[in-house]
């Protein structure tokens, strides 16, 4: 038996393992769901849900609650994108907004910032690499305006869970491990950085289980309940971050922190089978590129006079045909996008019939287009940065929101009196024309800095409605560019494929970014070693597999793809209505949960 195993794996033909779980029934809510990539923040959705509260409350207290749980994926030092959609209640009228709360670029960053610097890497882990964060201002306007109870009702589990502590979980110590080595990397970063490598990662040894609290972070949070968002652009918080970023280098002053304003914007809407999505306009990049791969794969469907769903799902044929959706739609995202409110970006022609048309043509069913050499190398991140939840309230409200420090504890700079992260989501921008950012993407020079910019993003928040305009499906995601991708291919499984919430969400997932010119395949989709074979029905199983993952690679290496692994594509949080509630799952690689009533 090992010896077949073993002969296979050399043959580079191995067993196919799905992580997708059973179909099991899932559990239904009609009183208000909540679904974050920590269950604690989940927890602390519901219970404001329970309160009384509605989409947006929970919402509120979802987040500040990430910021204590998640504090290398998001948190009040960095910034996000929500949608909401409320039905008039209470004789509060109808509620459909998106809010841009995405960190801008300080006043004196100029485009050629980090050119004159010298130094690409500066905006990743130097003062330089801070953006001004826009979190709190975001999330305390969004209360203001929609919200039904006060910030301390909201702020309380967030405090509770900072004060108390909570549990690391596997997550974090996988997070934590990285972060070791990136700080024995170089002598003196464990100096350098005494708060991440002390109370965050317990100088290396901190272990599934342990208590983590952050009671400064707790006192931070206490004084943006008394006092509101000027607790944090102005005063003692206020003082703390610009000493952080100055000490690091950076040039961030308090006047930047005092006039950063959050923005309230229109959706940008398109139509996904029957269903019209709400997502999020530049200077998000994944709305545009979502809206784009699906009009494609539906003008594909339309030529070829079938329907995605008749492929059989993850097959060579049907990975090939999304693939090549994707590769447009990141084409286009280098080429075109940045902040609409500082350049021309144009998002009618990019999702026009016309332009979708001409694109589409291109598309052939079995072989993609000759690869372009271009050099870039995709960076081996992971997606420990960002946090995407979804909330649901008992009237129909939801509100889908995903927010990010971007890379893992962002800029690793801890305002250590207040006990959170920085963002580095400066590294967002082109910050030196032509050179890739962290996650190997390379982007147009529309997306350089300037005063008050902000960069160019990949979060996609998702909120499909219905002709009524009722909320019947939430989703979105962390990891980078591989939001944008994941997010789209839970669409696909959900909608197309009909599967389950979990289902959807644990299914294997790939990635294509366009450049480089790489077809990425999660590792958890190829083989297992074929241990634990128990049965005949096992082995029956794992030849089966054998033969499909050989099958996929064969599909799409004479489709002319060049494939790699990568460990993960995104982390996803997904909400659906049904007949009887709402469903929801929270993405097993990352650990959160989903909590309804
Ligand atoms: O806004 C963006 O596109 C990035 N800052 C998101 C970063 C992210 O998802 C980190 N996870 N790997």
């Amino acid at each position: 038996m090992r010896l077949l195993i073993y002969s296979l794996a050399i043959l580079g033909i191995t067993a196919m393992t799905s992580v997708t779980p059973p179909a099991a029934a899932q559990q239904s809510y009609s009183g208000g769901l909540v679904v974050a990539d920590h269950p604690v923040a989940a927890q602390a959705g519901l219970e404001v849900l329970e309160q009384g509260g509605n989409a947006v409350d929970a919402a509120v207290a979802t987040s500040f609650c990430l910021s204590v749980v998640r504090p290398y994926s998001c948190g009040i030092g960095g910034g996000g994108f929500m949608i909401v959609n409320l039905p008039a209640h209470n004789g509060a009228p109808k509620v459909t907004t998106a809010l841009n709360y995405r960190e801008t670029a300080p006043r004196s960053v100029q485009p050629d910032h980090f050119e004159k610097l010298g130094d690409s890497l500066a905006s990743r882990f130097t003062g330089h690499a801070v953006a001004i964060p826009g979190t709190v201002a975001g999330l305390l306007s969004v209360l203001d305006q929609f919200g039904s109870l006060d910030r301390a009702a909201v702020l309380a589990p967030a405090i509770r869970a900072a004060e108390q502590g909570f549990a690391a979980d596997a997550h974090y110590v996988e997070t934590a491990h990285e972060l070791v080595e990136w700080l024995e990397e170089s002598p003196g970063r464990t100096t350098t950085h005494p708060f991440l490598w002390k109370r965050m990662l317990r100088e290396g040894r901190v272990t599934e289980g342990d208590t983590i609290k952050l009671p400064e972070q707790a006192r931070a949070l206490r004084l943006i309940a008394e006092q509101g968002a000027d607790a944090f652009y102005k005063g003692e918080i206020a003082d703390a971050i610009i000493k952080t970023v100055q000490e690091y280098g950076g040039v961030m002053t308090p006047a930047d922190l005092t006039s950063y304003k959050p923005s309230q914007v229109k959706p940008l809407r398109g139509d996904f089978r029957g269903l019209t999505i709400l997502t999020m306009p530049p200077p998000s990049s994944g709305g545009i590129a979502i809206l784009q791969m699906a009009g494609l794969l539906e003008r594909v469907e339309q030529r070829e006079n079938t329907t995605l769903g008749k492929l059989r799902h993850n097959s060579g044929k049907y990975v090939h045909l999304v693939a090549e959706a994707m590769k447009h739609a990141f084409a286009d995202r280098a080429e075109w996008l940045g902040d609409a409110a500082f350049v021309s970006v144009p998002v009618d022609h990019l999702l026009s019939d016309a332009y979708l048309d001409s694109l589409a043509k291109t598309i052939s069913l079995d072989q993609t287009k000759p690869p372009e050499a271009y050099g870039t190398s995709l960076a081996a991140v992971d997606d420990s940065g960002t946090s995407h939840f979804c909330v649901v309230d008992q009237w129909g409200g939801a509100v889908s929101c995903t927010e990010t420090i971007n890379l893992e504890f962002g800029s690793r700079l801890a305002v250590e009196e207040f006990g959170f992260f920085l963002n580095n989501e400066m590294d967002d921008f082109t910050t030196i024309s032509g050179v890739a950012n962290a996650f190997g993407l390379k982007q147009s020079d529309l997306n350089l800095p300037a005063p008050g910019k902000r960069p160019l993003s990949s979060m996609t928040p998702i909120l499909a409605i219905n002709d009524a305009g009722e909320a019947q499906l939430l989703v979105g995601a962390s990891g980078g560019p591989r939001i944008i991708t994941s997010t789209f291919q839970t669409l696909l499984n959900a909608i197309v494929f009909k599967m389950n919430a979990q289902d959807a969400v644990a299914a294997p997932r790939f990635h294509h970014q366009w450049r480089p010119n790489v077809l990425s395949l999660e590792e958890q989709w190829a083989p297992g070693d074929g241990q634990g074979i128990a049965s005949l029905e096992d082995m029956r199983a794992f030849m089966e597999g054998i033969s499909e993952w050989d099958a996929l690679h064969r599909t799409l290496e004479s489709a002319g793809h060049k494939t790699g692994p990568i460990k993960l594509v995104g982390a996803v949080q997904f909400a659906r209505k049904q007949a009887d509630g709402w469903t929801g799952a929270a993405d097993p690689r990352k650990g959160g949960a989903a909590a309804g009533r």
